[in-house]
């Protein structure tokens, strides 16, 4: 669009554009819904000017994805696909972390079913975006991808292999990793180690970054919104939700207490096991908000089935307030402007 405007085609498309505008604003009258164009939401431009006080587009690629070559992303994406990774060679990343099929980076599961068919206690956290947090796990008990990727493999309820060598030992002998290994670590002796089985996976999921209609009109398309999702935006920045949920995803970016003004009920201690800090007691990474309409069941424990609930009982345990049915209805049409354009269009698709 300034391209365009800047080789003198703007004033076209800016007619057409504010036609369109005037088309929608006419038929939600005629449908009755004018209550969405109430006084209290402001226009669109100041509506962003507010929204990106605390939030922003994502940037084009994430930190650290710059040095990453195209040989090092494609055996990440082999290495996340790679069930040989678990002990019965029943899972790969992708079981608990789908990113193909239009999936979220999630399993859906309350808590994952790991190699051997149990649980742990927690949800899986969606790997699209995961790179732009601050750490990672609900605890931050990783402080980045590379080091995250060292923990499922071994962890007796995830993929339960028994060693770093016994990892190694398996990827040396599957055809075709050894020269995938050479050449996404030139000029190492021995490419194939656990360290750097960890760091290509890394690189596979820095490239896992989403496109949605939420960052196109924070970069200045207002209609990329329509006026119910532009009011629950509103309600998204009136009642505060980015004091935690800030940032370019919407949260990653610091830890807060489950149940800050009302206690939530859970079993978890959150962050203290990670620090010993008292003051961690039931402290939790805020998790990001893209994609949050593909990402359900949600909390740390996967106990909240829909987004309808997450959302109230945000408003009750985080804030102390008792949100109406309309506010959480507009909060959740706004969260759905979150979802991936290619992600969203799939479930339209598939929903026919
Ligand atoms: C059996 C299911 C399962 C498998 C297999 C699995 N994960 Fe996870 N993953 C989880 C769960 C559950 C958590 C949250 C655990 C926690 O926070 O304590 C998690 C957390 C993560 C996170 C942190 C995200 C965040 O926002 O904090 C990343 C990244 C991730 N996994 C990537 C991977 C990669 C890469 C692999 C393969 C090497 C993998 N996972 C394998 C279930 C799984
Ligand atoms: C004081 C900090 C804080 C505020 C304010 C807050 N949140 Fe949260 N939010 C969190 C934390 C922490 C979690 C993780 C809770 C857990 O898993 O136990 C969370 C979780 C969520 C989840 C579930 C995410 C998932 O992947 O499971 C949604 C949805 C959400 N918040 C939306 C909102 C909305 C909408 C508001 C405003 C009405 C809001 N939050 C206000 C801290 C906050």
């Amino acid at each position: 669009m300034n391209l365009m405007n800047k080789s003198g085609y703007g004033r076209p498309a800016a007619a057409i554009r504010g036609l369109r505008s005037c088309l929608v604003a006419s038929s939600l009258w005629v449908l009755g819904a004018a209550s969405a164009f109430a006084a209290d939401v402001p226009h669109a431009k100041e509506l962003r000017a507010k929204a990106l006080e605390f939030v922003a587009p994502l940037p084009a690629a994430m930190p650290g994805a710059e040095k990453d070559t195209p040989a090092l992303v494609e055996l990440g994406r082999a290495l996340y696909f790679e069930v040989a990774l678990s002990e019965n060679k029943s899972q790969s990343c992708n079981s608990c972390h789908r990113v193909d099929a239009g999936k979220g980076g999630v399993d859906n599961e309350s808590t994952s079913l790991g190699a051997f068919g149990k649980r742990g206690g927690r949800n899986s956290p969606t790997t699209l975006n995961a790179g732009f947090q601050f750490a990672q796990f609900w605890d931050g008990r990783a402080e980045d991808l590379a080091a995250q990727a060292k923990g499922p493999v071994l962890n007796p309820v995830e993929m339960a292999m028994p060693s770093e060598a016994v990892v190694v030992s398996r990827l040396k002998a599957i055809t075709g990793y050894q020269g995938q290994f050479a050449q996404a670590f030139p000029g190492v002796t021995e490419p194939i180690t656990y360290d750097n089985m960890a760091k290509a996976i890394a690189a596979f999921e820095r490239t896992l970054v989403t496109r949605d209609r939420f960052d196109d009109f924070l970069k200045g398309d207002d209609s990329a919104l329509n006026a119910k999702e532009q009011r629950g935006l509103h309600e998204f920045l009136t009642l505060g939700c980015t004091s935690c949920h800030y940032g370019p995803v919407l949260g990653g970016q610091l830890y807060q207490k489950v149940g800050l003004i009302h206690p939530f009920p859970t079993e978890d201690r959150g962050r203290i096991e990670v620090t010993k800090d008292e003051d961690d007691l039931l402290r939790f990474k805020v998790p990001i908000l893209r994609n949050i309409a593909l990402t359900h069941p949600y909390f740390h424990n996967g106990k909240i089935a829909t987004l309808e609930d997450a959302v109230k009982k945000m408003g009750w345990h985080q804030l102390g307030k008792e949100l109406t049915e309309e506010q959480v209805a507009s909060l959740v049409t706004f969260l759905h402007s979150l979802t991936d354009k290619p992600r969203a269009a799939t479930r339209t698709a598939s929903a026919r």
